[in-house]
């Protein structure tokens, strides 16, 4: 049975309109989940980041989500109104994507980024502001938390950012984190430091946290359980730390085709469609 005591997700659907009539993105998924680190894993396009926007409120018009329920820390998230979405996200959800490039402003201060959240939902001064951001600073392992509060999102290496889109997203203190992909753009002894680093937070904080990565190596280390995605459903459901040995067809060949050091640039199986298909 999945731990419902955080978040609680029943029959989840994703659709856009098309020529030929909605198409539907994410079917009718279902899962809970407490304090914990959940793995999503599944190919391109199986509705990963379909799926984490709409539990943050952030399918872009003209996509419609339905549930029969999503709830957060009790809280109905399905009746929020843009508004409120608007002060849950930051405050009682987080989410962290792939690129910071894409994700900070390139003409606001490192330290006035982090603080924003601070401001949209406290009533910190700005003093305190100024101390919890650089206090989240060096949290995050920036070496020099005052040079950084001062430097721009140009200033900072790819790793630097990836640290400070962590810090403004966890300084408001959200219940649940999800991260889409956050690692991907670093490279790979990047990688483990800054999910070493996000796990720590997650774990001192005691938030949920939903890890979406196309490194099944990386979930079967950092997380507790994973869902496997095939084309909008949650084919598998099962200990992260058992990736490698489900019986699951579908997930099987995830594993199989994962990149490693030892078969990178050598042929990868291909994902077996047609026994999906089948229901095999
Ligand atoms: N604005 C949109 N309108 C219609 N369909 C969309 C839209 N955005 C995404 N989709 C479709 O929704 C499906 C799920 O996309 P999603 O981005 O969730 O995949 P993903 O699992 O995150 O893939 P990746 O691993 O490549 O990030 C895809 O088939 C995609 O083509
Ligand atoms: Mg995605």
């Amino acid at each position: 049975m999945d731990d419902p005591t955080l978040l609680n997700v029943e029959r989840l659907s994703v659709r856009f309109p098309s020529d030929r009539g909605p198409v539907e993105v994410v079917h009718g998924i279902s899962f809970a989940m407490g304090a914990e680190k959940l793995g999503l894993v599944g190919e391109s396009g199986s509705g990963k980041s379909m799926t984490a926007r709409a539990l943050i409120g952030l399918v872009a018009k003209p996509g419609r989500v339905t549930a029969d329920r999503l709830t957060l820390d009790g809280a109905d998230l399905a009746a929020l109104s843009p508004r409120q979405w608007k002060h849950w996200r930051g405050s009682k959800i987080g989410l962290v994507l792939q690129d910071p490039k894409f994700a900070l402003d390139p003409v606001m201060s490192i330290g006035r980024q982090v603080e924003e959240p601070l401001k949209l939902h406290t009533n910190a001064t700005k003093a305190e502001r100024r101390e919890r951001a650089l206090t989240m600073l060096e949290a995050v392992g920036l070496p020099d938390p005052l040079r950084a509060y001062h430097s721009y999102p140009h200033q900072l290496s790819g790793g630097m950012g990836q640290r400070v889109m962590l810090a403004a997203t966890l300084i408001a203190e959200p219940r649940l984190l999800i991260a889409d992909e956050p690692t991907s753009a670093l490279d790979r002894d990047l990688r483990d430091q800054v999910l070493d680093l996000m796990l720590k937070l997650v774990d001192e904080r005691q938030m949920g946290l939903i890890l979406i990565s196309h490194d099944l190596d990386q979930v079967a280390r950092f997380c507790d359980r994973a869902l496997v995605m095939y084309r909008g459903d949650i084919v598998d459901r099962l200990p992260a730390a058992e990736l490698a040995n489900s019986e699951h067809p579908y997930t099987k060949t995830l594993w199989a085709c994962r990149p490693s050091p030892e078969t990178f640039g050598t042929l990868l199986p291909t994902l077996d469609r047609v026994r999906m298909e089948a229901g095999a």
